[in-house]
This record gives C-alpha cells, sequence and structure tokens, in this order.
C-alpha cells in the first residue's frame, strides 16, 4: 500500500539518451527544519523553495497543531508566523507524521522541554522505526515518553515542566538525534551539549546560527560539541531553500548508466555533509562534473551536470563517508550494478533503519534484477555487470520507500528488460515530481507492472 492510497505500482523501460536540465525540488532536511524554527522564532519567516513533499507538508501540519500560523503563500512560497520558543501550545489531537523520520523525530525533540503533551504517529513504515534513540536523550531533559514495545509509534511525550540542559553524546551517526537534542536544548536553561563522534548533516546548526540563537563547536575527546545556549529569542528569516542533493542522486545517477546521455541538475545543494555520493561516483569514474560554484543562503551550491559513463568501475566506499550519504547508498548501489567489478559498502548498519530495511530490500530486488549481491549486518557489496549489463524483468518490493522506488525505477532505464516496481506512491513524500521530471528528459515509464 502507498502512504496515502492504493499501491501505484509502475514500470522503467530501458530508454534512449535523457537530455536536458532536472530542476529537482527544495531540500527536505532544510524544508523541516526552516518550518520548526520558524515556528520557534518570534515573527514572520518567509521560505522559498520549500519542498511540497508529503513529509514536508505533515510537518507543516504539525507546526499548526503546536499553534503556529502556517501559510502557502504559492509554489514553494510559505509563511510561518512563529509562537517563539516555549510558546508552543498542546495540539488537540494526535499528531501524525507520515513517513517521516525526520519530521516526527525533530518535532518530538522541539516540544519535549515544554510544559505539554503531544501523541505521535505515522505509516505502517514510520511505526516500525526505533524512536528510543531520541526519547532516550529527551529524558535526561525530564520529558517522558510512552510508547509500543521496542520505543516504536504511536507514542506520547509529556514535556519537561522544568527542563534541566543536557551534556549528551550520540551513540548513532544521526543528524535527526543530534537536531532533536538541540531543539530540546532550546527550551532549556543553561548550555546543552550534543557530541558526535562521526559529522552527520549539520542544517540544524546553520540554520539554528541563522535564527540568532548562539552556539560553538568545541573538539572534545568524544568527538565535536555543539554548545547551545539556552531559552535565546529566534529572529525570523527569510530562506531560500537549496535544491535536494538527495533527489538530484536520481538523475544524476540514471544520466550516468542511460547511454548517450547528458543531464544538466542546476542549483544542488553541496554541503559537505551531503555531497559523499558525488565524490563516490566520480572516485567510480564518472562524467560528473561541478559547473558555477556558488552560495546561496549559507550553503554551498553548484549545477552538476551527468554525462553517459560506459566505464565505471566498482571501488570500495570509505566507510568514515557513510554520513555524507548515508541516504543514497540504495541508488549507489544501482549504479555499482552498471559498473564494472564489486563496489564494496561497508559502515551502513544505519540502512536496517530507515523508511525500509534498504540492505535487504536493495539487495533483494538487485538478485531479481540478475546481479549478485552479498550482504551482512552492517555491509553490501554489489557486483557490477559492466553498462547495460543488468538484465532486469523484475517487479521490486518498496516497502514503502520512496527511495528503494525510484532506485528501480532508474534501474529499469538501463537494464536489459524492464523492472517494475509494486507501488511508486511513497515517491510523493520526498520528490512528488519524478515521474514527470524523468520522462521530460526522455525516461521511459508506464504505470502498472510490465
Ligand atoms: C535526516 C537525517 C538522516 C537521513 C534522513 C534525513 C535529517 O537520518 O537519513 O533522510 O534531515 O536529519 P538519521 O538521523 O537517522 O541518520
Amino acid at each position: 500500500m502507498s502512504a496515502h492510497g492504493d499501491p501505484i505500482p509502475m514500470t522503467a523501460r530501458r530508454s534512449g539518451p535523457l537530455r536536458g536540465a532536472a530542476v529537482v525540488p527544495g531540500d527536505k532536511s532544510i524544508s523541516h527544519r526552516a518550518l520548526i524554527l520558524g515556528a520557534l522564532a518570534v515573527g514572520e519567516t518567509r521560505i522559498s523553495g520549500l519542498l511540497e513533499g508529503q513529509d514536508v507538508l505533515d510537518t507543516a501540519k504539525a507546526m499548526r497543531a503546536f499553534g503556529a500560523e502556517v501559510t502557502h503563500e504559492g509554489p514553494g512560497d510559505w509563511t510561518v508566523q512563529g509562537v517563539g520558543v516555549g510558546g508552543f501550545a498542546e495540539p488537540a489531537d494526535v499528531i501524525d507524521c507520515g513517513n517521516s523520520g525526520t519530521g516526527v523525530r525533530l518535532i518530538m525533540g522541539a516540544m519535549a522541554t515544554s510544559p505539554l503533551t503531544a501523541t505521535f504517529t505515522g505509516d505502517a513504515s514510520l511505526r516500525k522505526r526505533p524512536m528510543g534513540r531520541v526519547t532516550e536523550p529527551l529524558a535526561l531533559f525530564g520529558t517522558r515518553a510512552v510508547g509500543r514495545q521496542g520505543g516504536r509509534l504511536p507514542m506520547t511525550l509529556i514535556g519537561a515542566d522544568d527542563p534541566v540542559p543536557v551534556r549528551y553524546v550520540v551513540p548513532v551517526p544521526s543528524a535527526q538525534v543530534k537536531s532533536a537534542v538541540l531543539l530540546a536544548g532550546l527550551n532549556a536553561p543553561g548550555e546543552t551539549v550534543v557530541i558526535e563522534r562521526e559529522a552527520t548533516r549539520d542544517h540544524t546548526e546553520r540554520m539554528l546560527a541563522g535564527f540568532g540563537a548562539t552556539l560553538r563547536t568545541e573538539e572534545v575527546p568524544e568527538g565535536r560539541a555543539i554548545v547551545l545556549t539556552g531559552q535565546p529569542e529566534l529572529v525570523p528569516q527569510t530562506i531560500a531553500v537549496p535544491r535536494d542533493p538527495s533527489s538530484a542522486a536520481f538523475p544524476v545517477a540514471a544520466a550516468l548508466i542511460v547511454e548517450g546521455s547528458d543531464v544538466l541538475v542546476p542549483g544542488i545543494g553541496l554541503n559537505p555533509t551531503r555531497a559523499g555520493l558525488f565524490a563516490t561516483l566520480r572516485e567510480m569514474g564518472a562524467d560528473l562534473v561541478y559547473e558555477n560554484e556558488r552560495e546561496e543562503g549559507g550553503e554551498p551550491v553548484a549545477d552538476l551536470r551527468a554525462r553517459f559513463s560506459p566505464a565505471m568501475t566498482g571501488i570500495e566506499v570509505p566507510p568514515e563517508r557513510a554520513p555524507s550519504m548515508i541516504d543514497e547508498y540504495p541508488i549507489l548501489a544501482v549504479v555499482a550494478s552498471f559498473a564494472s567489478g564489486p563496489t564494496m559498502m561497508r559502515g551502513i548498519g544505519e540502512l536496517r533503519v530507515k523508511e525500509s530495511d534498504r540492505i535487504a530490500a536493495m539487495a533483494a530486488g538487485l538478485r531479481a534484477c540478475g546481479a549478485e549481491v552479498e550482504e551482512g549486518e552492517d555491509w553490501m557489496i554489489v557486483h557490477g555487470l559492466g553498462a547495460g549489463g543488468l538484465p532486469g524483468g523484475a517487479v521490486c518490493a518498496t516497502h514503502l520507500d520512496h527511495r528503494i522506488a525510484m532506485s528501480f525505477l532508474c534501474a529499469g532505464l538501463a537494464a536489459q528488460k524492464p523492472v517494475s516496481v509494486d507501488d511508486a506512491g511513497p515517491i510523493a513524500t520526498s520528490f512528488p515530481i519524478f515521474e514527470g521530471l524523468m520522462a521530460a528528459l526522455g525516461a521511459e515509464f508506464d504505470r502498472g507492472d510490465a
């Protein structure tokens, strides 16, 4: 089942060259944060280029439920009348975050140090995902949480009446956990310290500084410490959301594997904590260049130009790069199946607790398409078959996971036989224009099974 209706089976066929410009939507991570920090500022925040995918729309709805006024002004243009740090109202109903782990975890953090109670739920995928990684550090502030076994949604959080600041070493590389603790620290007195061993995406830190919060980073024995001074008055901002590198990954990858392709993907955010896939593709021998590098809204941005790359070779992806490309392993696994030789991906255990178990989903689908894949608890090896070499001819299960759906549809554009997915519905969570955008480049997609 798709998150919001009946399943939408879809098939991709081997396509002619992909050509043209692929203008992808705004960054999902930054879009969630813009709405949440806008809701915590005093006054009107203006946002342009907001991703209007279902995940972000669910966060907009949640911010309204906590008392902020969130208005859709035009395509990508939104305003948020914030209620100030500590100004959230108690929601009158359950907060449904749909498919979004980022939405639910960041919102839990944002309400955890206010004296109110909120109950959270989500779709069948989100209800399987662990929330203990967020509620454990939130308990240190004085927040109480009651959920299903294994720390699953639905879950009720009772915000701390009298929060204390926290020092917390994040045990897994997770920007969502780091961000939840920082957002909770906003309404605690004194300094909240979050320490991460491996750098994860830093949009929350950048945006908090932009909204006028006082925070600094320090190297400490356990890693990198982010020290936030609590109870600031956040000043509303004008935010231009850069285009999402995690969405750009799909037209880029498709161009690399489809014969004769030449695709320009303009205005992509290349924050170093997000750009690991593009470095990896270039190491594999991809013809991928950054044009017109510049800075927009405090984030590095470039136009990506990707051309068919028939001579890519498998590599060992450095495990320390995993946090900067954690959402891109599914599409990397597809590209790897069209490279020659094995691509080894290690240190990717976090993929097992994403919208689906992405190691299992990719291994199963690629095997069904005729590739040899080996997997372990936190690693995967894809044995590439070279340009045009993947047989295809399979229906792949997407498990309510947008990135699994898009990855297999890209595979089908270059495989020998069509590749179908059982449900393309979840693509709307992050990249609602995927089908039309890819078709405009020359991708052959049909609704239904092959
Ligand atoms: C995100 C963090 C990552 C990523 C997710 C978005 C964020 O999750 O996979 O798509 O916006 O903070 P984790 O924090 O679980 O690594």
